[in-house]
């Protein structure tokens, strides 16, 4: 079991904006799980884990981009659990050039972690059968995680952080949360009561097609995918996404961090000028980590 903080404050964001709208707002502060596993990735990556010593595997392979948070904790994962880590990493342009490799890989590698680049063409293989048969061949001892550590285990690891929120606020209405493969919206959903609202921010350009996916890691009905708040696509920012990040991290003294929670609290901000969160709504925040990503800023 990885250690961690069961139960995360529920932090209520006094604001005059949100006061003379008549709505609170509470963010979830998933940032305080765990040091360097944080947010969502400890909670997809809990129940993987279990299954990983059942099938008495040594080693944890996974899938990302040079600047993942899933690799950074799944690095720290294998350090803290005693399991050899593998990173098949997407630009096999880096694989000769470890001087141009991001904070994350150099940490990662510090934990431990071995890498695997892979072109763009073969990057895009990750999740075909007949690719992953192979790769199980060529490491027997091997726990796959798919990218982004997004499967059916890694939802079933929102059950605890659903239910705490129910216990902390039972009224709650809406819930913000920062979308990448639409794991962790689908925990949320599927563990959440069928009548509250579920917002998923996707973080990708044209990410309709999560919605598929998403469906088939939930069972639930009461999300939604909001695909228009991505800024101009993955990784990338734009003045207004930048702002409301500066605005709030100033008012609140909380760190977003550049990829995910930055674009949900944009896409909240937005909803809620444009009158779609109703008075007497009750809204959470779900502050998914990511903090590490911070330092891609200053190695860009
Ligand atoms: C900090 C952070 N928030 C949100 C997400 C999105 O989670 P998911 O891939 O489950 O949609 C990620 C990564 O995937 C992340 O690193």
């Amino acid at each position: 079991m990885l250690k961690r903080i069961l139960s995360t404050p529920l932090q209520n964001l006094n604001h005059h904006i949100f006061y003379q709208q008549n709505i609170q707002v509470w963010l979830k502060r998933d940032d305080l799980n765990h040091p360097l596993i944080q947010g969502n990735k400890l909670h997809k990556l809990q129940y993987n884990l279990i299954k990983a010593r059942e099938l008495r595997c040594d080693t944890l392979i996974s899938f990302g981009g040079a600047y993942s948070n899933h690799i950074s904790a799944l690095s720290v994962t294998g350090k803290e659990q005693a399991f050899k880590t593998i990173g098949f990493i997407r630009g096999d342009e880096l694989a000769n050039e470890p001087n141009k490799w991001s904070h994350t890989l150099l940490e990662a590698q510090k934990n431990g972690m071995g890498f695997i680049f892979l072109s763009r063409q073969e990057y895009r293989q990750k999740h075909i059968p007949k690719f992953l048969l192979k790769l199980q061949e060529q490491y027997p001892t091997a726990y796959i995680i798919p990218e982004g550590g997004t499967n059916l285990l890694a939802v079933k690891g929102f059950k605890a952080t659903a239910t705490t929120l129910e216990q902390q606020c039972p009224n709650w209405t809406h819930l913000f949360t920062a979308v990448g493969t639409g794991g962790t919206l689908a925990g949320l959903s599927q563990y959440s009561p069928a009548d509250k609202r579920l917002f998923g921010v996707a973080t990708l350009k044209n990410s309709n097609y999560l919605k598929e996916e998403i469906k088939k890691l939930t069972t639930n009905n009461n999300w939604q995918l909001l695909t228009q708040y991505h800024g101009d696509g993955y990784a990338k920012s734009n003045s207004a996404i930048n702002a409301t990040q500066k605005w709030f991290e100033t008012e609140f003294k909380i760190l977003l961090d550049p990829i995910y929670t930055n674009k949900m609290v944009y896409a909240f901000m937005q909803e809620l000028q444009q009158g779609k969160i109703k008075a007497n709504s009750k809204v959470i925040l779900y502050h998914s980590g990511g903090l590490q990503g911070r330092l891609l800023l200053r190695s860009l």
